[in-house]
């Protein structure tokens, strides 16, 4: 029997909060099967995006898994030191953030963020992983890919306006 790729049993997140433990995920259960895309719809703070951030191992503190299970492949993730799931992150596993204004850290060049993930799976060096990161904003369709690697991404619909219209990251797609 084919195992599934990914499943979670009884996930439970919950933060805790001032007034007490707030269960953000409550008993969630299902295998996601190979070539197999599963929906998950609900309504807004239904627990969707907590589930997946579970699932990836980046639910910020002091939010936290309190109970349940996940696997990938049939190896139980959910319980890994946080260096061993650094490593399956961005290369066995990984997420598409829904907002990229807020996926993005200002602090740092497009760039960057790309070299800091190629460079922790794949042994480049430092110009190695910029020129492939320059290639993979290219195959992802990014207009001007070179000058794109060094831009910042900036957050505030105000600060794009104030900077350059040539800064791609500045524009937002409709939705
Ligand atoms: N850092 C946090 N501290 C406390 N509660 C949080 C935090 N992040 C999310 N939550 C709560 O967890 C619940 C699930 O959120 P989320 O998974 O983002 O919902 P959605 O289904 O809209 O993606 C929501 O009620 C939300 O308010
Ligand atoms: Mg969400």
């Amino acid at each position: 029997m084919t195992e599934p790729i990914i499943s979670v049993r009884n996930l439970v997140v919950e933060f805790p909060l001032r007034r007490g433990l707030f269960t953000a995920v409550n008993d969630v259960s299902f295998d996601i099967m190979p070539g197999e895309i599963l929906g998950v719809v609900g309504e807004s703070g239904a627990g969707k995006s907590m589930t997946g951030a579970a699932i990836i191992g980046l639910i910020e503190p002091p939010g936290h898994i309190a109970g349940g299970e996940i696997y990938l492949s049939g190896k139980r993730i959910d319980n890994l030191p946080p260096e061993e799931m650094a490593k399956l992150r961005g290369k066995r596993i990984g997420m598409v953030f829904q907002d990229p204004l807020t996926s993005l850290n200002p602090l740092y060049t497009v760039g960057q963020q790309l070299v800091e993930t190629i460079r922790r799976h794949l042994p480049m060096n430092e110009a190695q992983a910029r020129q492939r990161a320059i290639e993979l904003l290219g195959e992802a369709g990014i207009p001007r890919p070179k000058p794109a690697s060094t831009a910042i991404r900036t957050s505030s619909p105000a600060a794009c306006a104030s900077v350059s219209s040539s800064r791609w990251h500045c524009r937002r797609s409709p939705t």
